[in-house]
């Protein structure tokens, strides 16, 4: 079915680290207007903004103290207005995060209504049972007033909500409406897979220090029913794009939530391949690469099991994540620029909405900083310090971690040009610049017309212009290649071939000349050898089947 969201390329902005317009070293909304224009130079058509919500900034503002107000360091609600209107000038669409399954604890829901909280006895005179938090500790905090704990899977400043109240539902509902009335264009939706908890809240298999939660959070037994309501009270209304932060989703769950015909959400991101594939050293935390193999079948089993029943969000950064040319291609001076294009060329080709996150369009890489000190995020810092005082990890290999997979990494200011702190501020930045601005910003980019945010560029005009990208049926090819990621898109008459090589050595290939004819779509090298790859060579040749 022909769905706008469908047909668009989302880009996601994490506005701490955008554009600061006043030198207070916070990125801000008027920094983001101010680079409308950049945005729609690259094409995007959808902008994910990260909350710009009133918070007290413990997890960046995952961590709302009132939905209906901007955070005073990002500025004003006609700051906002004036940003939402220059984009819809531009034809440029505004998604906000919706964070839902908590709010911060300086929420005025908190004192005013604990019934839209979770709360429990105390159990043997400790924790109601031993789940622990996705940000280390208990994931339970006691509250003297009440005399009770209440639950938190993040940090103990923010509380889950019980959507089993239906008060509380229906005052979620009233406040999506309302910015819905506003003229923004959907919801991304904060791990609203963990919303309907398993109501007996049983201990959780040990994992390190305590119970794993997510079993009984993730996909609970009410959830599908709460965004059906949601679905039918507020987003049926409204032509709109959703998509649901799906943490633990498998595909069967995500046929429910993002299916045609379910009612529930456009699409989901599902974690699978950045999450749940390769060697951990312990819980998320690992220094190892993931072997091609296993990112491949992942994604494949995505792309095919979801066909004609559920819609792909496809992505291999966030601000949650490592930068994807550090974490799946090659950072090095000599392979950065191609091996960002190949990445990019496998994502965008593949059948559903990409999504590029904040200077990845310039291959930004891992900020690789050494001291624990030059790390702001909270989840960093925590596991940082559980991990080593009680000995399950080395500082060393956590440091390693930290460097491979730590969030800061994806949370470096925008590179902007060669300024001091790469034109992001004129102040100092709340977290620092990466030292590699220098070589890596957006206005040397924009000269150069090999840059990789112009080969972003012809990606996604690509997607405009040939309807086999958004629709084509995704079929695998050399699937027992250690060092090739291919496959072809079909539609009607025509096959898209896209073929990868996720290394830096040569290798053979001879899939192209298997057959004659073939309009070469993109390729991030201008000339090509016979029957080979070059390293990290990305190519899509679009046939006519007959020919
Ligand atoms: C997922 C968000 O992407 C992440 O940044 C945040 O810390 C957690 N949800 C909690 O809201």
């Amino acid at each position: 079915m022909k769905q706008w969201w469908k047909e668009s390329v989302v880009y996601q902005i994490y506005p701490k680290s955008f554009a600061d317009s006043n030198g207070d070293g916070i990125g801000d909304i008027v920094g983001i207007t101010e680079h409308l224009d950049y945005l729609k130079e690259l094409g995007i058509d959808v902008i994910w903004l990260s909350p710009v919500y009133e918070s007290p900034q413990d997890d960046n503002g995952y961590d709302i103290s009132d939905y209906q107000k901007i955070y005073k360091e990002y500025g004003t609600m006609e700051e906002f207005d004036r940003m939402l209107l220059e984009a819809h000038k531009r034809d440029i669409k505004i998604v906000m995060d919706l964070v839902v399954n908590h709010t911060s604890d300086e929420h005025k829901w908190f004192k005013e209504h604990p019934e839209y909280y979770i709360w429990k006895d105390a159990k043997d005179g400790k924790e109601p049972n031993n789940w622990g938090s996705n940000f280390g500790g208990p994931a339970w905090s006691y509250d003297e007033k009440m005399d009770q704990y209440y639950l938190h899977c993040f940090s103990p400043k923010q509380p889950d909500l019980n959507w089993e109240n239906e008060a509380l539902r229906n005052e979620i509902y009233e406040m999506m409406t309302w910015w819905l009335d506003k003229g923004i264009d959907g919801f991304r939706m904060d791990v609203i897979s963990m919303i309907s908890k398993d109501q007996n809240f049983p201990d959780g298999e040990l994992n390190g220090l305590y119970g794993d939660h997510q079993p009984f959070v993730c996909n609970g037994p009410r959830v599908h029913e709460f965004l059906k309501e949601m679905n039918e009270k507020v987003l049926s209304k409204y032509d709109i794009m959703t998509v649901g932060e799906a943490i633990g989703t498998t595909i069967e769950e995500a046929k429910k939530y993002a299916g045609e015909d379910t009612n529930e959400l456009n699409m989901v991101f599902q974690f699978e391949h950045v999450e749940e594939i390769g060697e951990k050293i312990i819980g998320k935390w690992t220094d190892k690469p993931i072997p091609l193999p296993e990112l491949r079948s992942c994604l494949n089993k995505w792309q095919l099991e979801l066909e004609g029943k559920a819609w792909n969000s496809l992505y291999l950064d966030n601000h949650d994540r490592p930068r994807a040319v550090s974490r799946y291609g090659n950072d090095s001076p000599m392979y950065r620029v191609v091996s960002a294009k190949m990445l990019a060329t496998c994502i965008h080709m593949m059948k559903g909405t990409p999504y590029i996150y904040q200077g990845e369009e310039l291959g930004m890489t891992n900020a690789y900083f050494d001291h624990i000190e030059d790390y702001k995020d909270i989840e960093t810092i925590n596991a940082y310090r559980e991990y080593i005082e009680n000995g399950l990890i080395t500082e060393e290999d956590m440091m390693n971690c930290i460097k491979t997979i730590g969030r800061d990494n994806a949370r470096t200011p925008m590179q902007w040009d060669k300024t001091k702190h790469a034109g992001f501020t004129t102040g100092t930045p709340w977290i620092s610049v990466n030292p590699n601005y220098l070589g890596i910003n957006a206005k040397d980019a924009l000269k150069e017309k090999d840059s990789i945010f112009y080969y972003y560029k012809e990606l996604i005009a690509l997607r405009k212009k040939h309807p086999i990208i958004v629709h084509g049926v995704f079929e695998p090819l050399l699937e027992s290649r250690k060092d090739i990621y291919a496959y072809k898109r079909v539609s009607g008459d025509q096959e898209l071939i896209v073929v990868c090589n996720f290394t830096e050595h040569e290798t053979k290939c001879g899939l192209f000349e298997e057959r004659a004819g073939g309009k070469r779509l993109i390729s991030n090298y201008k000339t090509h050898k016979k029957g080979i790859l070059k390293p990290y060579e990305a190519r899509a040749v679009l046939y006519e089947k007959n020919i």
